[in-house]
């Protein structure tokens, strides 16, 4: 783990900051909340959408550096519910650029062997869009070496909200006895199943909110709050927010002496 202080490690350079990474404490699975497009675009007296076409390079640069580090799970806030509430125009430049970024990325999300999967209430996005989502879905089913979610008109009470819809539903048709209703078994309903939960969210734009993500499986996560906007970060931002990540001490709600992870969370963050 690096002893330098932050500003010591802002004189190295990127090749230097990627070398005090220790592998076997990297996370599993890394959350994102891309944030300040609008202000960005704002800085540079630039239209909104501005930001959010450059924030997409902060996208590929972040899949790329997960890759290359050998990080399993990617998770991306790019829609809420609640940004429904935006002009339209904004809604439907930004529904465009998800359409554009899909048909211009799929080829490189396959070489790179990435698995892109949408969460979210997806249906409620207009057709052309959700018709990319699910051919990159498709496409990209049988690979492995990074499962790329995107959170889409996503809202995390909305998510248990529907998770306990169709637990209900089975305890209904008998498929499920009340007394079996434990935390994995409600897990297994949610969108995310089969990732283990994130190890760390990283929030731009000096905002500290979880704004609604993620709110189950953030329970043990590790939070990283950032100024930078999220068109700026980029990989250097990426590896100093891992840098300060391993820094930390996970303890899981034991004490300093019990530093091994539950084995609930062992299982999860190895799965
Ligand atoms: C928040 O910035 C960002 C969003 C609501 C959209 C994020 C979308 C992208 C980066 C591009 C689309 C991504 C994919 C994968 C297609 P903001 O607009 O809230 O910024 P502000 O708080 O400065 O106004």
């Amino acid at each position: 783990m690096t002893k330098l202080t932050a500003s010591e490690l802002e004189h190295l350079s990127e090749a230097e900051l990627q070398s005090l990474l220790i592998p076997d404490l990297l996370p599993r699975h890394i959350a994102v909340i891309m944030d300040g497009n609008g202000r960005w675009a704002a800085q540079r007296g630039l239209p909104r959408m501005a930001g959010h076409t450059e924030g997409i390079k902060s996208v590929r640069e972040l899949i790329t550096l997960c890759r290359d580090l050998g990080i399993k799970a990617l998770t991306i806030y790019a829609f809420s519910q609640e940004n429904w509430r935006r002009p339209a125009s904004e809604i439907n430049a930004l529904m465009s650029l998800l359409e554009h970024y899909l048909q211009m990325e799929m080829e490189a999300l396959i070489e790179q062997g990435a698995r892109f999967r949408a969460i979210g209430r997806i249906n409620t996005l207009p057709e052309s869009a959700l018709a990319w989502v699910r051919k990159v879905e498709r496409a990209t089913a049988h690979l492995d070496t990074l499962n790329l979610t995107v959170a889409l008109s996503y809202g995390g009470r909305s998510e248990i909200v529907d998770a306990v819809r169709r637990l209900a539903e089975d305890v209904k048709d008998d498929v499920v006895k009340p007394d079996q209703i434990d935390e994995d078994l409600l897990e297994g309903y949610l969108s995310t199943h089969g990732l283990p939960d994130p190890d760390l969210l990283i929030r731009t734009s000096g905002e500290t909110r979880i704004s609604n993500f993620l709110l189950w499986q953030l329970a043990y996560t590790e939070m990283y709050f950032t100024p930078t906007l999220w068109p700026d970060f980029r990989r250097r931002e990426a590896l100093l927010a891992l840098l300060d990540y391993q820094r930390r001490e996970r303890r899981f709600g034991q004490t300093r002496d019990q530093l091994d992870p539950p084995d609930d969370q062992v299982d999860k963050r190895t799965a």
